[in-house]
């Protein structure tokens, strides 16, 4: 509050002394004023007191006696009629400072609308207090459901406290993130070829323990250099090296282990291997028949199983013990670029303040106590040629400082957990470590997490993985099912392989480290991921599944490639039911 004048600036706006005044002297308002303006009222460059009279928000929260209408505070924004003219939009210029656009919606003919100052609203930002009444009661009263992907309202008519007054369940919590996996510690910047050894024998030894978990037909397991011609089946486990067809039709598969390797013939009779999609570097189980040739290098084995990693049939989604609250997935913001949606994005942080409707009532965003945003958090620079053409914020660091400005309008309750991706200030190989105390320091939220990508971590006790989805690019080439719009059938493959990037050397960089810290030995309940601006959700194995989304339009790099972004969209997850998740979107 600090210098109300210049919160106005990105709006080109400034303040008669009057309005100053009114807009110090009451709570709330700067922020309730900002909201207007980002809804596109179209206010003169100086703003005075009549403004905010003839909009309605001066006086209203002395109007105690006035009725709410239709219920909750937190509907009562949407009770004011906005403005006609969808006014100018704000954008930078390359400096960085707030410029106005040209870009403006024709606003058709007639009376100029006069709101009513008929609502009486909480002040912005305050927090409700919470009833004397037992929440966990309260929820336990919850009695339906629904399932993901459907429902238009869900549960959040168990959150109005006594005389409709809306009580924003998520603050009454704590948060309670936990980090089960940091790569950071492990990240060496190394990168010669014995570091590549080393990386992937701890790829080896880590699904060789994933695989004998969860298959006891492989055991006891062998090494390849022990397998000797019986009688006997041969247990063994391997990372496979080269896959190549037979002139027969057959797949020979080279395997390797620490101690040597060996051919492995996949028959194209046999129903269980030949139908089986086998990537170079993926760890599998073999068991088989071993017969010797005239040469080590002759030997083979004749696979009558294979076994893959996959996530395990009995996997049980964890549950939140407190009943109600939710987290919000999305991905892919691209704060600096041209097409960045910077209305639908504030619009969003609206919703979780509660003051709008979307898909979901407002009501339901005030149990939202995490946002999970799964990279590319802003458009970043130099990470395509001519990028700068593209670019409204030039500068990297005004970039994540309209970030933080932006997130700043977020309640204080919520917990915002950030992976960096490919256009973020990080190194470009994966692990990505988190974003660097520099740009940490361009936001000032007190709940903010950076973490690595990808990233392991619980809110509420549900395990949660996070990977921004570069391997996607090399997946569409490995995987019929895989396709840029259809990016989710990835995500279950990854999930399958238990591997971020199954396959080294394509167009995805791994930086080579002493950990593979891109397999996924913790199974998660939830998988975020983003990258290919497309939204879906989906359930494989019990794992929910979130393509996060963009808040980018269409590019003109995403043009010529025919890509169709799905932006201004999230993922809901309620946190304390199985498999329940919502789809968010504007309305
Ligand atoms: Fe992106
Ligand atoms: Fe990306």
């Amino acid at each position: 509050m600090k210098d109300i004048d210049s919160r106005f600036y990105r709006f080109q706006k400034l303040l008669s002394p009057d309005a100053h005044e009114t807009l110090v002297s009451t709570p709330g308002l700067v922020d309730r004023l900002e909201h207007v303006l980002e809804d596109g009222a179209d206010l003169p460059l100086v703003i005075d007191r009549s403004h905010l009279e003839n909009l309605g928000l001066v006086g209203m929260s002395d109007i105690d006696d006035i009725v709410v209408k239709g219920g909750s505070g937190d509907d009562a924004m949407d009770n004011i009629p906005l403005p006609r003219s969808i006014g100018p939009h704000p954008i930078w210029d390359d400096a960085g400072a707030c410029m106005i656009s040209d870009r403006r919606t024709e606003v058709p003919p007639g009376p100029s609308p006069r709101p009513t100052p008929m609502i009486k609203l909480p002040p912005s930002g305050e927090r409700v207090k919470a009833s004397t009444g037992d929440l966990a009661d309260i929820h336990r009263s919850v009695s339906e459901t629904i399932k993901f992907g459907g429902g238009s309202s869900l549960r959040a008519d168990h959150l109005s406290g006594p005389g409709g007054r809306p009580r924003p369940l998520a603050a009454e919590y704590e948060g309670d993130l936990r980090v089960i996996k940091d790569p950071t510690s492990s990240m060496g910047g190394k990168s010669k070829i014995d570091d590549f050894r080393t990386l992937f024998l701890d790829r080896y030894r880590t699904l060789r323990d994933i695989l004998l978990l969860q298959y006891g037909a492989i055991s006891p397991c062998q090494d390849i250099d022990d397998l000797r011609s019986s009688e006997e089946e041969v247990r063994f486990i391997g990372i496979v090296e080269s896959i190549r067809t037979t002139k027969n039709g057959h797949r020979m598969v080279n395997i390797e282990d620490p101690t040597g390797s060996i051919r492995v013939l996949l028959s194209k009779n046999k129903r269980d291997t030949a139908a089986l999609s086998i990537v170079n570097d993926e760890v599998i189980g073999i068991v088989g028949k071993f017969r010797s040739g005239d040469t080590r290098g002759g030997a083979i084995v004749f696979a009558d199983a294979i076994y893959k990693v996959d996530i395990p049939i009995d996997h049980r989604r964890r549950l939140s013990d407190v009943r109600g609250l939710a987290a919000a997935f999305t991905s892919d913001i691209h704060i600096g670029s041209r097409m960045y949606l910077d209305k639908e994005w504030r619009r969003m942080i609206r919703w979780l303040r509660g003051e709008i409707d979307a898909s979901l009532p407002g009501k339901d965003g005030t149990r939202v106590k995490y946002l999970v945003i799964a990279g590319d958090l802003v458009d970043g620079i130099g990470t395509y040629p001519d990028q700068d053409k593209d670019l409204l914020i030039k500068d990297i660091f005004k970039q994540y400082e309209a970030l933080g400005e932006s997130l700043s309008s977020l309640p204080d309750h919520i917990h915002v957990i950030m992976i960096p991706g490919n256009h973020d200030a990080v190194r470009i190989a994966e692990p990505q470590p988190p974003l660097p105390r520099e740009f940490q320091d361009c936001f000032s939220n007190s709940h903010l997490h950076f973490l690595s990508n990808p990233a392991f971590f619980s809110i509420h006790g549900v395990h949660v993985a996070g990977y921004h989805g570069k391997s996607i690019d090399d997946l569409v080439t490995l995987f019929r099912d895989v396709t840029y719009e259809n990016p989710i059938e990835g995500m279950k493959e990854m999930l399958r392989f238990r591997h971020f990037c199954p396959t080294y050397g394509m167009r995805n960089q791994i930086s080579p480290e002493e950990r593979d810290n891109l397999v996924i030995d913790d199974v998660p309940d939830i998988f975020v991921s983003g990258h290919v601006h497309r939204f879906g959700m989906d359930n494989y194995k019990g794992v929910q599944l979130i393509e996060g989304s963009a808040w980018q339009s269409q590019t003109p790099f995403q043009r010529l490639m025919n890509l169709k972004p799905q932006p201004g969209r999230m993922g809901i997850v309620e946190l304390d039911l199985p498999n329940t998740m919502h789809a968010w979107e504007l309305t």
